[in-house]
């Protein structure tokens, strides 16, 4: 067990002999300010806050019945009642220790594993994944990856768009004007025209438009030609996204599209009539508010002119159709039905918090058992511009495509690679490229807190300097050039030997190493990979902090450099392991 959790089971312990009633399961110890300790915790002074008892008293109470001399050199009571813990330089050692025996990497599986649906990525079909798609796909991802290293069970599941009414002039196209050699060539590029094409007519036609959902009713209605077009459509699809997904390295347990749920639709929408929830309104099918909620907060009412009007959760359209909706209501349905989660969380972007919103709403009226074992999370992120702070085009003004993205991405850093090491062989320049490019693209855009707004640069991202994947993986393949440059590796793997932390700089690298579980569970947590960005990127400077003031190829005594050695080796395997949580690889050399 790592310290800070043998501090947090006594500190509950001695919580429960002075409030015999309390919850101790909200007392947790954290990492803090290096000027106050290593860890701290808080817990006591929301328990004194309900009881209205003196803060600094129950510390003090509590503090008289705790026991860590063991563990830490210190513990204080600090502020408004704060406790705060100072390891002992030997338990550090000594945990740094089982570490470099293999036995643990600064980190635990859960003790409460939580079953997490994850829907992220979710493009839709016949278009072309957009800069865009990275957001989702790599903060879906990044969460994937975490959640299943603490040992949650997590099921993640694409949500692709390939259902709707865009297939009524799809179809219309495709039987009308497809260029089957564009077709053979680039079938989305294809696709997209044909949409467009399309589309612009049925603007400006209404025989046109009543031309296409003539196409999208047939298809509703099973016509085994439109059936086996869009069948096409979404193969061709299928295609694109698994060719960037594969480059990504993301990978989904299931990939159940809008259409899986369609013969669930009628029987939703039945249900809620049913139950009341719904009800009729111009010819239209609506979930209203229940004005439970003040107007402010409620997702069922929008202002115009000063006043509350609805804005209810369409379920059916006055054509028979369904919503949006409808379709993520039978998912939820089934979701809960086939897995059973504890969580279901959506990683899809702000502009959709309202549908998020309103969804949940219905969900806990239509479902409130349920909705009291499975939270549902919106995990929304914000917009990545361009240079002139509007959304991110190209410089004809087109929407950035994904494909040609992480192409100029490997390229990129292809120049850089090649301007520092022109001597390694083009081949490994390249794969070097490969995994610096695309980490680079992925990494910008984990690190900005997820719900602001970020600039697009390629300059910042490709930097070798500041908080970039390219300085992570220099850090990272500079500890691993040690190791080459002598038979360090098998020196420390015969003879793993003691932990010395005497320099401060071995002191505060051996506490921030301490900290990786934490970091991990704060990110499964609040669902924020940046923590776990912000974290290997304090952890690199750490590591410069040690490497220029104590020696460790040149250490005097054979002792020091074993140990110092283990301290680079075990700072590398966090890095890796980090980065690869964040869905980035590394190489060995730069
Ligand atoms: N396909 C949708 C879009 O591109 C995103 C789907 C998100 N997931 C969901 N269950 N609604 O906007």
């Amino acid at each position: 067990m790592l310290p800070h959790q043998q501090i947090e089971l006594k500190l509950q312990a001695a919580v429960r002999t002075v409030l015999p009633d309390a919850d101790v399961a909200a007392v947790l110890v954290r990492p803090c300010d290096a000027k106050f300790g290593d860890y701290q915790s808080n817990a006591l002074m929301s328990l004194a806050k309900v009881r209205r008892l003196n803060p600094r008293q129950l510390a003090a109470d509590t503090l008289a019945r705790l026991d860590v001399a063991d563990l830490c050199s210190a513990v204080e009571i600090a502020g408004a009642g704060f406790l705060n813990f100072r390891l002992k330089p030997a338990v550090l050692a000594q945990t740094l220790e089982a570490a470099a025996r293999g036995e643990h990497l600064f980190f635990d599986r859960t003790a409460a594993p939580r079953t997490v649906v994850l829907d992220f990525s979710s493009p839709n079909v016949a278009k072309p994944m957009h800069v865009g798609h990275i957001r989702s796909t790599g903060i879906g991802d990044a969460l994937q990856r975490t959640l299943r290293l603490l040992g949650h069970p997590v099921i993640s599941d694409n949500h692709i768009g390939d259902w709707g009414t865009q297939f009524g002039k799809l179809l219309l196209g495709w039987k009308q004007i497809l260029n089957r050699e564009a077709l053979r060539s680039d079938p989305i590029a294809e696709m997209e025209r044909l949409y467009q094409a399309i589309n612009a007519e049925c603007d400006a036609s209404p025989a046109r438009l009543e031309e296409a959902k003539a196409e999208l009713v047939k298809l509703q209605a099973g016509d085994p030609e439109n059936i086996a077009l869009w069948q096409e459509m979404i193969r061709l699809s299928q295609v694109q996204f698994d060719t960037i997904y594969s480059r990504l390295n993301v990978k989904f347990d299931q990939a159940l599209g809008e259409s899986f749920y369609n013969p669930q639709l009628a029987a939703v929408v039945a249900d809620l009539l049913a139950r009341g929830l719904a009800r009729e309104s111009e010819g239209a099918v609506g979930v209203f508010s229940d004005g439970t909620l003040p107007p402010r907060e409620d997702p069922f009412l929008v202002s115009r002119d000063g006043e509350w009007i609805p804005d209810p959760a369409l379920v059916r359209k006055s054509d028979g159709g369904f919503n949006y909706m409808t379709t993520d209501l039978a998912t939820v349905d089934y979701r809960l039905k086939t897995w059973a989660p504890q969580e279901i969380v959506y990683v899809v972007d702000d502009r959709q918090a309202g549908h998020f919103k309103k969804l949940f709403d219905v969900f806990a009226r239509w479902k409130p058992e349920a909705a009291k074992t499975t939270k549902l999370v919106h995990v929304g992120f914000g917009k990545i511009l361009g240079d002139d702070g509007k959304p991110f085009k190209t410089r004809s003004g087109g929407t950035v495509k994904l494909g040609d993205l992480l192409n100029e991405a490997e390229e990129r850093a292809f120049q850089t690679v090649s301007e520092k090491s022109g001597d390694l062989p083009e081949a490994q320049r390249r794969e070097i490229a490969r995994v610096v490019g695309l980490g680079a693209v992925k990494y910008a855009d984990l690190l900005p807190n997820r719900q602001s707004d970020y600039i697009f640069s390629w300059d910042k991202m490709l930097a070798l300097q500041g908080n970039t994947a390219p300085y992570l993986l220099y850090a990272y393949a500079r500890i691993r050039s040690i190791f080459r440059k002598s038979e360090a590796e098998s020196a420390l793997r015969q003879a793993p030997g003691a932990i010395v932390l005497a320099h401060p700089a071995e002191l505060a690298l051996a506490r921030h190493l301490l900290n990786f579980g934490l970091t991990l569970e704060a990110v499964a947590g609040e669902y924020r990979p940046n923590f776990l960005c912000n974290y290997l990127f304090e952890l690199a400077g750490q590591f410069t902090g040690f490497y220029e003031n104590c020696p460790v190829l040149k250490a005097e005594d054979p002792a020091t450099r074993t140990s110092r050695l283990a301290l680079c080796d075990l700072t590398a395997r966090v890095l890796k392991l980090g980065l690869e949580t964040l869905g980035i690889e590394t190489v060995e050399q730069m």
